[in-house]
């Protein structure tokens, strides 16, 4: 299987390729690599032999792949996928960029949750498979359980988003924010006189100072948040928050009669976990401990913590969970607020199940259904 790998230097593209190797997925495969800047260059992709780079433009070179995989964003799958499919190419067209994800000939990729769907799928000749919103997909992994139960009525989500979602360069941004505050409160804070206010007006007046270092967030993250992500639909939601409701209905082929997922995402400074606090109503009374059993037990990924303090502190959080798969959900009560309404908190790595982790398993998927 000729596989084409575009964007596999950016950051989603180098955590792909990090879990390709893990899991021998090169084994299988004839890779290529393509590159939008450097074609005919040599490169050594991660721990591979030297290669000449193909150029990802050239749609002729495009055309040999039976499968590529895009981790280089919107504006090339806009460019570049329209007229590789006019051009009469039919091959499987995996993709980390949103683009395509809410058309009608392509599949958005959860197996754990629609495994079953991609087969169909596949069977009647789709070839685009486009991954999930990252906080859609670990939103869906954790509460898997309760999907499949059809136990759902409505789930409010605010989110806890790291700074990866929004980019490399946001990722540095953040620790130089983090930086530029210590440098500013360093002398007070070292002090064994230093008094907290003034170490507190040393900060605000950093944050607040024009240097500051904000060119990709726009605000400061570092000692703040930012309760407004992707663009705005003009209606008083972001697009990320229209995304919840869209992507989880569309995976779980609910459109005509959709779940009802609302809530406010928001930027906090992790570094690539995103988090969800979780209001949700299910259609029956069902005991904390069933709820625990239902989700508990969905997927290999999704783990209960129990909801007490030094579990919680220790297991649910972005330091725990990031670099692993793990997909941890607690925090889960009964809540008076109404009949059937339950709270619960998960967390998950945005780079993996977030992203990189859906396109390599749909890879293994088409692999081995030529097997
Ligand atoms: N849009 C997400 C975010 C990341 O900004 O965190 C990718 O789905």
């Amino acid at each position: 299987m000729q596989v084409g790998l575009v964007g596999w230097r950016g950051m989603v593209g180098s955590v792909l390729m990090q879990r390709m190797s893990a899991e021998k997925d090169f084994d299988e495969i004839t890779p290529s690599f393509f590159s939008t800047s450097q074609a005919g260059q040599s490169a050594v992709p991660m721990g591979r032999a030297e290669v000449v780079l193909y150029d990802a433009n050239n749609l002729n070179q495009l055309s040999e792949m039976d499968v590529i995989i895009s981790c280089q964003g919107g504006d090339y799958t806009k460019r570049v996928h329209g007229p590789l499919r006019e051009s009469g190419w039919s091959g499987y067209w995996i993709d980390a960029a949103s683009t395509l994800r809410m058309t009608s000939d392509a599949v958005i990729i959860l197996d754990p949750i629609n495994g079953s769907d991609i087969d169909v799928a596949l069977g009647s000749g789709k070839k685009d498979f486009i991954g999930g919103n990252c906080t859609t997909s670990l939103m869906m992994l954790a509460m898997h359980g309760l999907f499949q139960e059809g136990l759902i009525d409505w789930i409010s989500t605010m989110t806890y988003q790291a700074a990866s979602g929004a980019g490399a360069q946001n990722m540095r941004e953040l620790i130089q924010q983090m930086g530029s505050i210590y440098d500013a409160a360093e002398n007070e804070l070292t002090l064994s006189s230093g008094q907290i206010l003034n170490i507190d007006a040393l900060v605000l007046d950093r944050m607040r100072a024009h240097d500051f270092p904000t060119e990709h967030f726009g605000a400061p993250l570092a000692g703040s948040l930012i309760p407004w992500i992707d663009s705005d639909m003009g209606n008083g939601q972001s697009k990320e928050e229209w995304k919840a409701q869209a992507e989880t209905n569309k995976i779980l082929r609910r459109e005509e009669n959709p779940i009802a997922i609302e809530g406010i995402c928001v930027r906090v400074g992790a570094m690539r976990c995103h988090s969800q606090a979780l209001t949700f109503k299910l259609s029956k009374s069902v005991s904390e401990s069933e709820v625990e059993n239902i989700l508990n037990q969905a997927n290999d990924w999704v783990s209960v913590v129990p909801n007490e303090k030094a579990s919680t502190i220790s297991m649910l959080s972005p330091t725990n969970v990031t670099r692993t798969l793990n997909v941890p959900i607690g925090r889960i009560r009964k809540l008076s607020l109404a009949d059937n309404v339950y709270s619960a908190f998960t967390v998950g790595d945005q780079l993996l199940w977030g992203a990189a982790e859906p396109l390599r398993r749909m890879l293994r998927i088409l692999i081995d259904r030529e097997e």
